[in-house]
């Protein structure tokens, strides 16, 4: 059965985007972050605090393989590490999967991650200090993120565009 992976940094717009697409295409979505969430019973800063990102990224390499393995067509919207840890690159790159990768520029992450309270990663940095994480961690996460089978640019795009942008990728 047909996946249709949404990667990309915390703030690209994978969540907004599967759901868009999702009504466009027919197709089902998850988002891994609150499928990990719902069977936790335990938020991601949760997780984080109480377990630690070592615990966090086996469960998200958990839960990814069992959604990739499930019987049905789907869009799946990762977190924005996901790609980067285990080997769920190499997953990533099964013949029944399509991948896209939401490029989006620092300055734009900078703006929608700035009051980000919900991402552990982000929270609680200056300005300052969290312009230089994003611009650090994107340049190291690029190398995953540029596997995608297709990259879409989302600066200065409305969502809905860049879900026909997709849609017609996958025609
Ligand atoms: C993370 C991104 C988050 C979430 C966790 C770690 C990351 O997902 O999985 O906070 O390492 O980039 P979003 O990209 O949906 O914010």
């Amino acid at each position: 059965m047909k996946k249709i992976v949404l990667l990309g940094y915390m703030g690209s717009g994978k969540s907004t985007i599967a759901k868009i697409l999702s009504k466009k295409i027919h197709y089902d979505y998850k988002d891994l972050d609150q499928v990990i969430e719902k069977a936790m019973g335990l938020t991601i800063n949760e997780i984080f605090e109480q377990k630690g990102e070592v615990f966090f990224r086996k469960l998200e390499h958990q839960f990814l393989t069992e959604l990739l393995a499930s019987n049905e067509n789907m869009i799946i919207g990762l977190g924005g590490g996901t790609p980067c840890f285990s080997n769920n690159n190499a997953l990533l790159l099964a013949d029944h999967i399509s991948s896209i990768y939401l490029k989006t520029s620092i300055d734009k992450l900078f703006n929608r991650l700035r009051h980000s309270l919900n991402r552990p990663l982000v929270a609680n940095k200056s300005d300052e200090e969290l312009k230089e994480f994003i611009a650090k961690s994107l340049f190291e996460r690029s190398y995953y993120y540029n596997q995608a089978n297709y990259t879409v640019v989302t600066d200065d795009k409305a969502p809905d565009l860049i879900a026909n942008e997709i849609k017609s990728l996958l025609i």
